[in-house]
């Protein structure tokens, strides 16, 4: 008959010293498991006398439920040590900043913000603004444009073409925003005072060119619009946009084949190796070009040449934000870096309006 205190001193001893959950368990199975030492103590009663079984029954029974009872204890203990180890481990600093709310993170791509500053400006002077699809018709893209079929200025345009369709007419990804003049004489009637802001392509990649671009163009049509008023449209968008009283721009005679006169505008600039700044220095850079519609263009979209003009424009949207944001390189526009957005990037809430401030 083993000795049941000295079992009790040992068991004890062993669920006292159970380090976590798993050791509690593997005593509690040694004990009191189907081949535990107080179960093969309970099977001896059956075997025994009565005389015998009613003086080692409440000794046995009593060892079980003391031991049940020490594991049970332990077993508190043991969780209560673990959840304290977890309260202090996961504190929280009360002093840290508060995390920026939702609506404060990301940021609005400076593209995006210079679109939504132009069209507030142009908007202030009575412009709405059109649009049209990426993917154009050649007719539309350079034939009602005045490009002969065959001229050399459709080469100069670099132009993604796509496979020829079952018509055997191959559509592109249109080169300059001009196309959407197009669409717009064709279906408004004069007056006409809109810009179309939107994404253009061409073959071409370098620190100042990437294959995808933006350009705003614009377009009046009416009986007696001029350069004149075109120029003071220019100057004035320029002044906004800066947002400076006085902006150095350059006005050269140049040629377009839907345009006549034409002319190239230029903004003064100083361009370092990692910087371009705006209205110092004295670089140039090119950020549009200009000039009264071509008769033929008015011819192509059903108008008539006698009895209404016009001007129109197209401005690198991308070369624009350059200069204002002080940007050296275009391609990193296009690149989907979250570094160069954070850096670069502008506020959600912050809408730029003529009242509110553009960029503030
Ligand atoms: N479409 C021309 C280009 O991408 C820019 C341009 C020049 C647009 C003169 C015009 C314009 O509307 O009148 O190079």
């Amino acid at each position: 008959m083993p000795d049941i205190t000295q079992l009790e001193t040992e068991l004890t001893a062993a669920v006292a010293k159970a380090g976590d959950e798993a050791a509690l368990e593997a005593v509690r199975v040694a004990a009191l498991g189907k081949n535990g030492s107080i179960s093969a103590l309970l099977k001896t009663l059956g075997a025994m006398t009565p005389d015998e079984r009613k003086q080692q029954g409440p000794a046995i029974n009593g060892l079980k439920d003391r031991i049940s009872a020490a594991i049970a204890a332990r077993r508190d203990e043991l969780a209560a040590a673990a959840l304290n180890a977890r309260l202090s481990s996961e504190t929280v600093d009360v002093t840290l900043p508060a995390r920026d709310a939702p609506a404060e993170l990301g940021r609005i791509h400076p593209i995006s913000q210079v679109i939504d500053e132009l069209t507030a400006i142009f908007a202030d002077m009575g412009f709405a603004v059109a649009e049209g699809p990426d993917i154009e018709t050649d007719d539309y893209n350079f034939t009602k444009l005045n490009f002969p079929e065959g001229h050399p200025a459709r080469d100069m345009h670099d132009t993604f073409y796509f496979p020829p369709g079952p018509d055997g007419k191959r559509k592109l990804l249109r080169t300059h925003t001009s196309p959407v003049q197009v669409r717009t004489m064709l279906s408004q009637k004069p007056p006409i005072r809109v810009i179309i802001p939107g994404r253009t392509y061409r073959s071409d990649s370098d620190q100042t060119h990437t294959p995808m671009f933006h350009q705003v163009e614009g377009l009046v049509i009416d009986k007696s619009s001029h350069l004149g008023h075109l120029k003071w449209i220019l100057e004035e968008f320029c002044k906004a946009f800066f947002e400076v009283n006085h902006v150095k721009m350059r006005f050269r005679p140049s040629f377009f084949p839907f345009t006549e006169p034409s002319l190239e505008v230029d903004i003064q600039c100083k361009r370092d190796k990692n910087e371009v700044r705006f209205g110092e220095g004295d670089d140039w850079m090119e950020i549009l070009g200009c000039g009264m519609v071509h008769p033929n263009v008015l011819r192509n979209c059903g108008l008539d040449p006698d009895t209404v003009q016009g001007f129109a424009w197209g401005m690198g949207i991308d070369r624009i934000a350059m200069l204002k944001y002080g940007m050296p390189d275009l391609r990193p526009f296009f690149e989907a870096d979250v570094r160069w957005l954070n850096h670069y990037g502008f506020r959600p809430l912050d809408f730029p309006t003529l009242a509110g401030g553009l960029s503030a």
